[in-house]
């Protein structure tokens, strides 16, 4: 990264009051290992199970068939946790695990959430449950996945499962992480299960995943009204290239593709008007009875933003949302490239980011921010640097007076990166794990958090 030498942990932990959250987070299919929850606890088979081998598109043809083991490893994996002086994780609660064929509970993936749970709270760690982390039963898919508005219905029955009998467990709930990815990246891009490319179908998507957000939300209220209940999207702030008019356009644009397709209908009760007449060819109807449930933005206890990437845009007429990225001189990027986002890497625009959501959904009941996830692919000197400068813009942000009340850096262990398998320039953890034996080994990364954290003085 081109950037000044990342700032010391005890530098950037005065900058941060005692009450902020430093955080961890992982996600269950990344992690647990499939095979080992299909074998000992009949679990449902996920959609990713069945893309991984099928489709062409994950490298190596990779599975989330065995994780990092978590499945077996969760008490040495708590016990890491607090030996790095986390008291704030967050993790998942799998549909396909927690749910069986007929919608009853599965009682041994309900025992071993609660044992691991359990394990973590007995070690002085909060923990923050997101209920959608990609974990589709593969059944829903073969029926269209999230295209199928009955999709909805079955998922507000996982979340009421998840909350009746976990709640005990869990200090807070996130309901949807990056439904941006579960609209786009598997009914547009094609690049995540299912590996669609058809924008209707995406749209169709995105509507059915807000609708099931606000309706889990209302099952949650029901059974447990003091529940603090947040929900998490992926913000990629887009920056235009030049103050020209047609620069704005598409620099606003891509911020309603990627982030006010997702915002604007949770805190506005609609969908953003710009990008609404570019798709309209491939623009669903939609009800008002389903934009007036969505709205439930209001109401949630946190935004969970991830922060990658941001990017800066440029008008460009022959590409069918009319704006590209623009690459940058001296740009830096992850070891995954990400070229489609330039520059991947950009620190600042986590500062800037939080800014422009500020200035969009603050006037319209936005709760506090909490960033849920954070982190960089590659050598483990990269993402110590990126840690740095990112924590240094998110000091710089609350010194501006945003409301963010906690961060979670991405990820735990090294695990299971989607499209991109287990390959090498795919692992963001702050752990080491050896995939023959399944050994963790703590990266210096891992080190330079808890000494963060440590001085910081919020480590356990
Ligand atoms: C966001 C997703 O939530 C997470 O599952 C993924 O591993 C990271 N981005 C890195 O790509």
């Amino acid at each position: 990264m081109n950037v000044a030498p990342a700032p010391t942990p005890a530098e950037l932990a005065r900058r941060f009051p005692k009450s902020f959250r430093f955080g961890v987070a992982d996600s269950d299919l990344q992690v647990i290992g499939e095979d080992a929850c299909l074998r000992e606890e009949q679990s449902q088979p996920t959609m990713w199970g069945w893309f991984a081998t099928q489709s062409g598109k994950v490298h190596g043809q990779a599975s989330p068939g065995p994780g990092v083991d978590r499945y077996h490893r969760w008490e040495e994996d708590a016990d890491l946790i607090a030996a790095l002086g986390f008291r704030h994780y967050r993790t998942s609660i799998s549909w396909a695990r927690l749910m069986r064929e007929d919608n009853s509970v599965n009682r041994a993936a309900r025992d071993w959430y609660v044992r691991y749970f359990r394990a973590l709270r007995e070690r002085g760690i909060r923990v923050y449950a997101t209920l959608y982390h990609w974990e589709l039963p593969l059944r829903y898919s073969l029926v269209g996945g999230w295209k199928n508005r009955a999709t909805v219905d079955d998922f507000v029955l996982h979340a009421r499962a998840s909350v009746e009998e976990l709640g005990e467990y869990v200090d807070e709930f996130f309901i949807l992480n990056e439904p941006w990815c579960s609209a786009h990246n598997s009914f547009y891009t094609g690049t995540h299960a299912p590996g669609e490319a058809n924008l209707r179908n995406a749209l169709i998507a995105a509507h059915h995943l807000l609708l099931a957000q606000a309706r889990a939300f209302e099952a949650i209220r029901e059974i447990a009204p003091a529940a603090p209940v947040g929900t998490v999207i992926n913000y990629e702030p887009a920056f235009p290239r030049s103050e020209t008019p047609e620069d704005l356009r598409a620099a606003q644009l891509a911020h309603e593709f990627f982030n006010g397709w997702f915002l604007d209908p949770l805190f506005l009760g609609h969908y953003p008007e710009a990008i609404s007449r570019v798709y309209a060819d491939s623009m669903p109807q939609f009800s008002q009875a389903d934009l007036d449930a969505i709205r439930i933005g209001p109401q949630l206890h946190a935004l969970g933003i991830n922060y990658y990437l941001g990017k800066v845009i440029a008008d460009t007429p022959e590409s069918p949302l009319l704006y590209e990225p623009v690459r940058l001189p001296g740009e830096s990027q992850n070891a995954l490239g990400w070229s489609v986002c330039v520059p991947p890497v950009y620190p600042e625009g986590l500062r800037l980011g939080l800014r422009q959501i500020h200035e969009t959904y603050g006037p319209h009941g936005l709760p506090p921010l909490a960033i849920t996830e954070n982190g960089y692919a590659g050598e483990d000197a990269g993402r110590v640097a990126y840690f740095g400068e990112h924590l240094r813009q998110l000091a710089a942000a609350l010194d501006d007076g945003l409301r963010v009340s906690a961060y979670f850096a991405w990820t735990l262990m090294d695990n299971y990166e989607w499209a991109e398998g287990y390959r090498e320039e795919s692992r963001f953890g702050l752990v080491g794990v050896d995939r023959e034996d399944m050994t963790r080994a703590p990266k210096p990364s891992a080190h330079w958090f808890r000494d963060l954290l440590a001085a910081h003085g919020s480590s356990r």
